[in-house]
C-alpha cells in the first residue's frame, strides 16, 4: 500500500531513549527514539496485556513496558519477557510498525509504504507543537491559509505551519521557525502562536454554537 507522510511530532520533543504517544488518523502511537538515535513509530499498545507502550523506557534499541516489561526491539518484535528470561518470546509477540522518518526536525509516520522522502523545508526547523481544539479546516483558515501545509507569517518572523488532523475536531500544529531564530524571535513566535490556538478555538466554538 502507498500513502503519504502525516506530520506527528517534532524530533526535538522526542530526545535519545524516551517515548512519547502520537497519532496517525485514529490510531495511537509510541513515537520513540532508541539510545542510538533511531526514530520508530508504533501501534501504542502493548501485545502482552495492552498497557501503552509510549508510557514504558527505552534501554538501548529497545522498547519496554512499563507494566511487566517486556521488551520489544527492531521492527517491534518482543525480544525479552523478564519473568521468563530463558524463555526465547515467540515470533508472533510482536507491536504492529509503522513508517516513521525525520526531515526538518519533524517526525512523519505513515501507514504503509509512502512513495519518497517526507518533504523539506530548507532554512526551517521544527519549533513548537501545539494541540488545537478545532477541525484542521478552522485552524487553516485562522491562520489566513487553507490546506495542511502552510507556509506564511506568525506574528515576528516567517514560519511553516504543518496541521494535522486528529480525531474529534481537534487538530496538531507542528510548527517551524527559521533556522537560526534568537529567543526573543521564538518567544515572540510561541506567544503568537498561542494567540492563533485562542482564535481557532474561538471560531471552532461559534460555529458549533452556530449548528447547535
Ligand atoms: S502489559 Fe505490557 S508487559 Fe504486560
Amino acid at each position: 500500500m502507498t500513502t503519504d507522510w502525516t506530520p506527528a511530532a517534532l524530533s526535538r520533543d522526542i530526545p535519545a531513549a524516551s517515548a512519547a504517544p502520537g497519532q496517525l488518523g485514529e490510531t495511537d502511537l509510541a513515537i520513540w527514539r532508541s539510545a542510538s538515535g533511531r526514530i520508530a513509530a508504533w501501534s501504542d499498545r502493548c501485545p502482552h496485556r495492552g498497557m501503552r507502550l509510549s508510557h514504558g523506557f527505552v534501554r538501548g534499541e529497545r522498547l519496554s513496558c512499563i507494566y511487566h516489561g517486556w521488551g520489544y526491539g527492531e521492527g517491534g518484535q518482543c525480544v525479552r519477557i523478564p519473568a521468563h528470561p530463558e524463555l526465547t518470546p515467540p515470533e508472533a509477540i510482536k507491536v504492529p510498525v509503522f513508517a516513521a522518518a525525520e526531515a526538518s526536525g519533524v517526525v512523519w509516520v505513515a501507514d504503509g509504504t509512502p512513495a519518497g522522502a517526507p518533504p523539506e523545508f530548507p532554512g526551517f526547523e521544527g519549533f513548537r507543537s501545539l494541540r488545537i481544539h478545532a477541525p484542521a479546516t478552522v485552524l487553516a483558515r485562522a491562520f489566513g491559509g487553507a490546506g495542511h501545509v502552510i507556509e506564511g507569517t506568525l506574528g515576528p518572523c516567517a514560519v511553516v505551519a504543518l496541521i494535522q488532523p486528529l480525531p474529534g475536531n481537534v487538530s496538531a500544529l507542528h510548527l517551524l521557525a527559521p533556522e537560526g531564530a534568537g529567543p526573543a524571535t521564538l518567544d515572540a513566535l510561541s506567544l503568537a502562536a498561542e494567540a492563533l490556538r485562542r482564535t481557532a478555538e474561538a471560531q471552532a466554538e461559534q460555529a458549533e454554537e452556530e449548528t447547535a
